[in-house]
């Protein structure tokens, strides 16, 4: 098996996706669909000459270059493959600018050479080497490519043998060049309680940036997401969409510059705010992966191409279960002891969760965690409220017949805490100015390798404790301010390290963390949703959206991370946020995640608990569809009175439809048209059943009539969803 591997890696090279014409190399980077063509100018300069749909006949990539007038009215044209700073291209943004040891800061980047393989995992890999032609300088451009899935992974990596260090003033993953007559970049915005709202923009001449510059909970005010239409706006199941994000747990920058003649170049990477980097010889700086795919069937396909990647490739245990849970936060707040915590567990069980959650609180006893003003960093359990720690808690809930799971903010500080007391210099803080807390709170240093050994000691403790600990909620709250670490300033480290070096940090603890516990689930959580970047998620199975569980607003929400995520990663928890909603409403809409509950389960009415419990039974029985299934969005709350959404299993015999009002006017359009589905079969039959229904409801919909695939998805089906069925979940199967 290996021997094959690696002749087909070596046929690979010698074969590989290049050619040269004369002095030309040309070099296709490949997916089914996508295509992007680099080829060297007579100055030995690679160009990006085509960015689109690949073409059957491989010899015309050769061609592409001759229809297109790469014009700059200057020394060089703008399609670089890598945009410089310091010679004559300055009429693009660059992707690297450097200060080498003498001092000089320009830099030339030549083609060297480049190679072919197959990754172990199943993609081709291209690397590109290029080199200065003055200094010993070289950046290896590295391009992934998924080929089924039409996703590419870019990044660089960036080295050299210079006799001293090099200052890296930006340091690019991604630089890309499109040449479509328009653009229409979606962003996404938000705050707390208000994440991934959607903002498009058609891009004009000049520059537009996604960045975020907040260090930890880097998502808080901007998503690393973007959507970019091409030529035309693309909807769900038309146009050329390109989709994705820099996977990238710190200060991230995507740059969209537009130019004169509507060519756009596209610089991504870490964020160069406060981070020139000082690189040694010898020590190659790898960037995060820039993410993306193109669909040219429109959204929904570019969707499905993310999701399956996450799922296959990137998401830790993407094709695995998840565990149900009841969550205590917003049932007790801090306000917990033992015996009301044994309590709820019965409450879990008979709701038929597989899991409880112990929230924040349970910590501290110098200054004890009742609030977020104190004890965050003092890592032992509260004793007046636990007399008997959590071994007990663990053996308790596992008697009432489910696991026990337990919420961590290891990355944090309050300044009121034991830690902050023993150890100032672990604490990112400006000495010489005023503290400014986030939630009464500052970061610890991970750049720090004993900070590092201290978060490992968290986690690491907290399951040499307790072996069957099933599952962990990891928050972290701040983001950074007065960025300094007593700890680079010990090593006589640049402090425009920090934001790097932090992130490189948490990446090495989480690294240690996944080799001793590879495989009990952990929730990415931020405050709320500050946190969801593909870097991250491959040693996080889940991520917590938003603490906004308003149900009418999580429509929304889920529907606009579903662009990038699988709903397998996306935890969504029934809470009374807004009981404006019925129950049901706040149900159906949790179901289409990876389902929750943060209520006061044991308060609930029978009718309700009786309601409740047979919901998560239908959950435990489509989950497996909603997790591992094809997602499709059949109707946007953004055009319409409705949501309406549908997972397909794989065989396409099972597939499930979740559809919600999101506008109560007095003459809603919700029920006037039917819905049309999508990714079913043709010629297959299918029953629909409405399920999620309180005992003795009557459902308009009638399981007896039987329907075609061809005519669900050409004329529709309508779930008669109106103020009275506000909320509609419909099981579809195929008939024999
Ligand atoms: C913020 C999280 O988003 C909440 O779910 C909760 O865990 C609190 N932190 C606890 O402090």
């Amino acid at each position: 098996m290996k021997y094959i591997h690696l002749i087909i890696s070596a046929l690979l090279i010698l074969l590989s996706f290049s050619f040269s014409f004369g002095q030309n190399i040309i070099i296709s980077i490949e997916t089914e669909n996508l295509v992007t063509v680099l080829k060297t100018d007579g100055n030995n300069r690679l160009k990006i000459v085509y960015f689109g749909k690949s073409l059957s006949n491989v010899n015309e990539y050769a061609r592409t270059e001759e229809v297109f007038n790469f014009h700059t009215g200057g020394a060089s044209s703008n399609n670089n493959a890598y945009a410089v700073a310091g010679i004559d291209n300055n009429f693009t943004e660059p992707a690297i600018a450097v200060v080498h040891v003498d001092g000089n800061n320009s830099l030339d980047l030549l083609y060297e050479n480049h190679t072919t393989s197959e990754s172990s995992d199943g993609a081709i890999l291209t690397t590109v080497t290029l080199k200065d032609p003055v200094y010993p300088f070289f950046v290896d451009l590295c391009y992934k490519a998924w080929k089924d899935k039409d996703v590419i992974e870019q990044w660089s990596v960036i080295r050299h043998t210079e006799k001293g260090d090099v200052m890296l003033n930006k340091y690019a993953s991604a630089n890309l060049y499109l040449n479509n007559k328009n653009y229409f970049l979606t962003s996404y915005n938000g705050d707390w309680a208000k994440e991934m709202q959607p903002v498009e923009t058609h891009l004009r001449q000049g520059m537009h940036t996604i960045e975020s510059r907040l260090g930890t909970r880097e998502h808080l005010l901007t998503s690393p997401n973007f959507m970019l239409s091409l030529d035309e706006k693309a909807t769900e199941t038309s146009g050329v969409v390109m989709m994705g994000q820099l996977a990238w747990n710190g200060n991230f920058s995507l740059q969209f510059e537009t130019d004169v003649f509507k060519n756009l170049h596209i610089v991504a990477g870490i964020n160069p705010y406060q981070s020139a980097y000082q690189l040694k010889a010898n020590t190659p700086f790898e960037t995060p992966h820039f993410v993306y795919t193109v669909s040219f069937e429109g959204k929904g396909k570019g969707s499905r191409n993310l999701q399956d990647w996450l799922k296959k490739h990137t998401l830790l245990d993407g094709e695995g279960v998840r565990l149900t849970l009841l969550n205590n936060w917003e049932a007790t707040y801090f306000d917990f002891d033992q015996d009301k915590l044994v309590g709820l567990f019965g409450g879990a069980k008979e709701l038929g969760v597989d899991m409880f959650l112990l929230d924040d609180g349970w910590f501290a006893n110098k200054y004890p965690r009742n609030n977020d003003r104190a004890g965050l960093g003092d890592w032992e359990v509260n004793k007046k409220k636990l007399a008997d720690g959590i071994p007990f808690l663990v053996r308790e809930a596992e008697k009432a017949g489910v696991k026990f799971g337990i919420w961590i903010e290891p990355e944090m500080v309050n300044p009121k805490s034991e830690l902050y007391e023993k150890h100032p210099d672990w604490v990112i803080r400006e000495e010489k100015r005023p503290e400014i807390y986030f939630r009464n709170q500052l970061v610890l240093d991970l750049s720090n390798p004993e900070v590092q050994d201290f978060v490992f000691g968290v986690v690491d403790h907290l399951f040499t404790e307790n072996p069957t600990l099933a599952f962990i909620k990891w928050d972290c709250n701040a983001p950074v301010f007065n960025g300094h670490s007593k700890y680079l300033e010990r090593k006589k480290l640049p402090q425009s390290h920090l934001y790097v070096e932090y992130s490189k940090g948490l990446q090495s603890v989480l690294e240690r963390v996944r080799a001793k516990y590879p495989t009990v689930p952990i929730m990415l959580c931020s405050g709320g949703g500050g946190r969801s970047d593909y870097n991250l998620l491959k040693y996080f199975t889940e991520f917590w959206l938003s603490d906004n569980t308003d149900p009418l607003e999580r429509v929304f929400m889920q529907w606009n991370y579903s662009y990038f995520y699988p709903a397998i990663a996306m935890c969504a928890h029934v809470t009374d946020w807004s009981k404006d909603r019925s129950l049901k409403y706040r149900i159906d809409v949790a179901s289409m995640g990876k389902l929750g509950f943060d209520i006061r389960a044991n308060e609930l009415n029978e009718r309700d608990k009786t309601f409740a419990r047979q919901t998560v039974k239908n959950y435990d029985n489509f989950k497996d569809i909603v997790w591992h299934g094809e997602m499709y969005r059949l109707a946007s709350p953004y055009e319409n009175d409705m949501a309406s959404l549908m997972y397909v299993n794989e065989g396409k015999s099972e597939a499930v439809m979740f559809n919600y009002l999101t506008n109560w006017r007095y003459l809603s359009e919700a029920s006037l048209r039917p819905v049309k589905l999508q990714g079913l079969d043709k010629n297959s039959t299918y029953r629909l059943t409405e399920i999620n229904l309180y005992d003795g409801t009557r459902s308009p919909i009638d399981s007896q009539k039987l329907y075609s695939g061809e005519f669900l998805m050409n004329v529709g089906f309508n779930p008669t969803v109106n103020s009275g069925r506000a909320s509609v979940v419909i099981k579809i199967e195929a008939v024999k």
